[in-house]
């Protein structure tokens, strides 16, 4: 552990630390959360407000992180839950970094909490201070991570600051862990239309559930509903409740695509699909001053024969 983490994670547990539910140490070469409750448990950085790790009781890791995965590179760690705000994808000028500015960012601890002996734990990012040439808006985020018995709840809050309205697009962009990519299928956006990222002038409507081949890459739009990834190999259902979302994207990045990436680890496309509870594409939200919107992702996981 470096000084500088070390001095974090102690100055971390004198400010919040809660016995049995809440403690801070360093994982992945940087300050995270470690959030407990009965037999769950889930790990939070503080780079990014990125979840990345939530296991919970009598089951296994739900969500996938790449295997070289390392905080305090100035880079977003793959994996687990990356923020994605306040743009998804690409932004318009491509002197902007895709996905938004917050995801490899610091995020400040702003409190923390047990109920019902579960730790529950507010980060927050300041963003009235931004460089307006980067985004010339005023505005507060913070990301609550509610660990529940069997249950783990995330919401994305921004609050305006500024005297101008703001568009806003947003994700969490979840990785999920899974046991073969071919033994999979995601349920819960049956006759739902898409916008086909790999083929923009399709006009596609989701027929049946969604099973994979090949690369996918899609924005679900104009659907607030719960989706479900069933699991064969590791016979368990991911259930992925939310709210203040109108969109889900459905990503694997197949063969080439992993490559390119290069932080994919060997076949990691095949143990990882994400599923991301999002307001994008032509879902955006437009908040007046003063206004403040929560995109809500909650995970639970049943077993199935
Ligand atoms: C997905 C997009 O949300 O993120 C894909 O739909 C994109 O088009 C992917 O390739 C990239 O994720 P990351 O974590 O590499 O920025």
């Amino acid at each position: 552990m470096t000084d500088t983490v070390a001095a974090e994670v102690v100055r971390l547990n004198a400010g919040y630390a809660v016995k049995g539910a809440i403690d801070f140490a360093e994982r992945w070469g940087g300050p995270v959360a470690v959030l407990n409750s009965a037999g769950s448990s889930a790990v939070v950085a503080l780079q990014g407000a990125q979840v990345l790790s939530f296991v919970p009781k009598g089951a296994r890791e739900v969500l996938w992180l790449a295997p070289s995965a390392r905080l305090g590179t100035g880079k977003s760690v793959r994996g687990g839950i990356p923020v994605c705000w306040p743009w998804f994808a690409d932004h318009a000028d491509p002197g902007k970094p895709a996905h938004g500015f917050v995801r490899a960012a610091l995020w400040r601890v702003l409190g923390a909490r047990s109920r019902d002996d579960a730790g529950h734990i507010k980060l927050g990012f300041d963003a009235t201070g931004i460089d307006p040439a980067l985004w010339p808006f005023r505005a507060d985020v913070t990301l609550d991570v509610e660990l529940a018995a069997a249950s783990l709840k995330v919401t994305l809050t921004t609050i305006s600051r500024g005297g101008t309205a703001i568009d806003l697009t947003e994700a969490l962009h979840t990785y999920f862990a899974i046991g073969d990519i071919s033994d999979i299928s995601i349920s819960g956006l049956e006759n739902r239309a898409y916008i086909d990222q790999l083929d923009l002038v399709a006009k596609p409507v989701q027929a049946g559930s969604i099973t994979f081949d090949a690369e996918t890459d899609r924005i679900y739009y104009g659907t607030a509903d719960t989706v479900v990834i069933g699991d064969s190999r590791l016979q368990r259902a991911i259930h992925i409740g939310k709210s203040g979302s109108d969109s889900t994207v459905v990503w694997n990045p197949w063969i080439e695509k992993s490559e390119r990436l290069g932080d994919m680890g060997h076949q990691g496309y095949r143990r990882m699909v994400c599923v991301e509870t999002c307001n994008a594409g032509p879902d955006v939200v437009t908040l007046a001053p003063g206004a403040r919107h929560s995109l809500v992702q909650e995970l639970s996981v049943s077993s199935i024969a």
